[in-house]
């Protein structure tokens, strides 16, 4: 980091957005996802979409309350439409995600996303977190689970409406994904583990993709990306936690390197 980046005390992202990291490996960028000009910067054809927008409900647990409320998540942002543009407009080849390739979104069911992000084959998964969230302690329920919607992004609306898979070949597995949720250091209120990510970014993608993550948060898409061999993009509205993903991707990329070197 340099004496002027040590200096520069804003806490808005300038427009276009700030690359703070990047490598052969990864690029990470303190902006506005909704920024055009972030948008069109997105390598077209890139392979896979997973990410967790904010839920638009301004949720607070007891635990979060440590943290600011999330950037966007008042209500005010069309998150469902935010996506569709990141996988390209209707009708177009030249921007946005390769066709027939997959998507990832924790928070939103598929009825929600199914039109904006242009998918078909949708398909519910769940995210067991194990250890319950002390969430609404009002609820005789603690939630210890999160949906993450499926889908195949289909340019052509004939392909939409087959409804094929497109699935690669690998071996069929369940739709639950158990991990415990992070606890102990808490470095972001929403953070993903990684391990998680990890069996996403795997079972729909290959090696060398580019795996496109809009709302990072603390970075958990990049690291899976790189420790799986995959590359990534990532945009983070908050500068803490956009730097945060840039020391987690750095520590994953020594680590891809000490792999590839083995
Ligand atoms: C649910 S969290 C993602 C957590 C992440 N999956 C992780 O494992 O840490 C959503 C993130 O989107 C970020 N965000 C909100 N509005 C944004 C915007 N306009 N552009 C980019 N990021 C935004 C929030 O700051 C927050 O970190």
């Amino acid at each position: 980091m340099t004496a002027m980046d040590m200096l520069d005390l804003a806490v808005e992202p300038p427009p276009g957005g700030k690359v703070l990291h990047a490598s052969d490996r990864a690029t990470i960028i303190w902006g506005d996802c909704r920024d055009p000009q972030i948008i069109a910067s997105v390598p077209r054809g890139y392979g896979l979409l997973a990410t967790d927008p904010p839920y638009g409900i301004g949720y607070r647990s007891n635990w979060s309350k440590q943290f600011d409320q999330l950037a966007g998540d008042d209500g005010s942002v069309d998150w469902p439409a935010v996506l569709g543009e990141w996988v390209g407009p209707d009708g177009t080849q030249s921007v946005g995600m390769a066709d027939k390739r997959h998507v990832m979104v924790f928070g939103y069911d598929a009825d929600t996303l199914a039109q904006p992000l242009r998918l078909s084959a949708t398909i519910e998964l769940i995210w067991d977190k194990v250890i319950p969230g002390s969430g609404d302690v009002a609820s005789v329920w603690a939630t210890s689970h999160e949906p993450i919607t499926f889908g195949v992004h289909f340019k052509r609306p004939s392909d939409r409406n087959a409804g094929r898979g497109a699935l690669t070949a690998r071996l069929r597995r369940g739709s639950v994904i158990r991990w415990p949720r992070p606890s102990g250091v808490l470095r972001h209120p929403t953070e993903k583990p990684w391990q998680v990510m990890a069996q996403l970014i795997e079972s729909s993608s290959v090696f060398g993709d580019l795996v496109v993550d809009p709302c990072a948060g603390s970075g958990s898409t990049g690291v899976a990306a790189v420790l799986e061999g995959r590359r990534c993009f990532l945009v983070e509205y908050k500068r803490e936690f956009a730097e945060l993903a840039v020391r987690r991707v750095q520590a994953a990329e020594r680590l891809a390197a000490q792999m590839e070197a083995a």
